[in-house]
């Protein structure tokens, strides 16, 4: 206990882990990005013109009308069985998966399920394997229960397997994080062999296999792919999410495990967390997909995205110096860029604000690396013309820096 003597003296105690932490770099540089006349490629968010605002809105009083006083009430921890059983319904039409509704808890946001895994299986010093560059929101969710990160490399087709083979051989990993479809950050996604010869690996060890999948739904180009271990690894954890397809402001994503196990345990988590999940939004959310043509609307996120995602690449050919490298995406939401060897694309952040366009260096999505030669630009927030002015001022700056 400390005793406050006098109000000068007067300290906090902060916990190891929360120091340890790092605040959201891309909130932080969000405040400096989103000035008016900044062409932002920086944020990571989902295009408002793709919100369903009508239909929520008619959804909103259905759900009042038909559930009364229930929709203002505590409610359970697993979340609202109907949307649970919608859940559930779609995964075994899409992917033949035979999800049940206690295999499902919905969370808020599956930013949510990220820290709950973490508070699960981690203890100070467990492994946890990352894809390298990751997703730094499981960074950041990981960090607090102060694991051991082992970082492997993603290639273009998914993780190196010798580099994971490796990883594996510590005796301290509990997990391995993936993003199998349009990868935040590098938009790239796993081959069909790539994510069987992942299965074969991760098959023969007790780890758990968490695929976090916000964006497969927004897939423009190729064909969907099965998932690596949902379906058919004991210790599968498969996360979705209404984010990026209906809206993220409800706060509404998902974790699917049939290990029995590890659900209780989440599940114990959550109720010391937020006892559950916006009831509200749950109902809500349930009748805008029961009441209306979803994969309609999906599709018009799809063929905005393309169009965008088209527009950038387009313009990054026109403009780019050829020894810059970038990812073409199949879906979602990013290009990752990689500038030449030793180049430092936080100090081409700096000139390329100077010329009002932003971007996020890669820095935050490694977990022991800086300075890095990365950096992810969204697409989903510009129209193709303010892409391509953006994307030529950057392609100046990139000329006169690397030829
Ligand atoms: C890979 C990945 N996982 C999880 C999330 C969190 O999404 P939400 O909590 O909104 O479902 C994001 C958001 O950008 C993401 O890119």
């Amino acid at each position: 206990m400390i005793l406050i003597k006098d109000r000068d003296d007067y300290f906090m105690q902060f916990s190891e882990k929360i120091l340890n932490t790092p605040s959201s770099f891309i909130r932080n540089i969000l405040k400096v990005t989103d000035a008016p006349d900044v062409i932002s490629f920086a944020g990571g968010l989902p295009n408002p013109i793709s919100f369903p605002t009508d239909a929520l809105q008619k959804s909103i009083n259905a759900a009042i009308e038909e559930n009364g006083t229930k929709i203002f009430q505590y409610s359970t921890t697993d979340g609202y069985l109907s949307l649970r059983q919608y859940i559930a319904d779609k995964y075994k039409k899409n992917y033949g998966y035979d999800v049940q509704p206690e295999d499902i808890l919905i969370t808020t946001g599956s930013q949510q399920a990220l820290e709950l895994i973490g508070k699960v299986l981690l203890n100070k010093g467990d492994g946890a394997i990352m894809e390298e560059p990751g997703y730094l929101g499981a960074i950041q969710a990981f960090t607090l229960a102060e694991p051991t990160f082992y970082s492997v490399t993603l290639e273009n087709d998914g993780l190196n397997i010798e580099e994971l083979e490796k990883a594996l051989q510590n005796p301290n990993v509990k997990f391995i994080y993936t993003v199998p479809n349009f990868q935040n950050p590098t938009g790239l996604t796993y081959s069909k062999e790539k994510r069987e010869q992942i299965y074969e690996v991760v098959k023969k060890y007790d780890v758990a296999l968490i695929e976090d999948d916000p964006y497969g739904e927004l897939r423009f180009e190729g064909e969907p792919l099965p998932y690596i271990g949902a379906g058919r690894l004991e210790n599968s954890i498969l996360l979705g999410s209404f984010s990026k397809t209906v809206t993220p402001g409800m706060r509404l994503g998902f974790l699917i495990t049939k290990n029995k196990e590890i659900m209780q345990h989440i599940v114990t988590a959550k109720q010391a967390t937020d006892l559950h999940t916006n009831i509200f939004s749950q109902y809500v959310i349930y009748d805008y997909l029961a009441n209306n043509e979803y994969q309609e609307h999906v599709n018009k996120i799809i063929t905005l995205y393309r169009e965008q995602s088209n527009a950038m690449l387009d313009a990054i050919a026109k403009y780019f110096p050829s020894n810059i490298k970038y990812t073409k995406p199949e879906g979602g939401m990013f290009i990752w860029v990689t500038l030449p060897e030793g180049s430092s694309a936080l100090q081409l952040f700096h000139k390329a604000m100077e010329e009002k366009v932003a971007f996020v260096p890669g820095d935050p999505f490694y977990t022991s690396k800086t300075n890095v030669n990365t950096f992810r630009l969204n697409y989903t927030n510009a129209t193709p013309e303010v892409i391509e002015e953006g994307i030529k001022r950057l392609g100046k700056i990139l000329h006169d820096e690397f030829e």
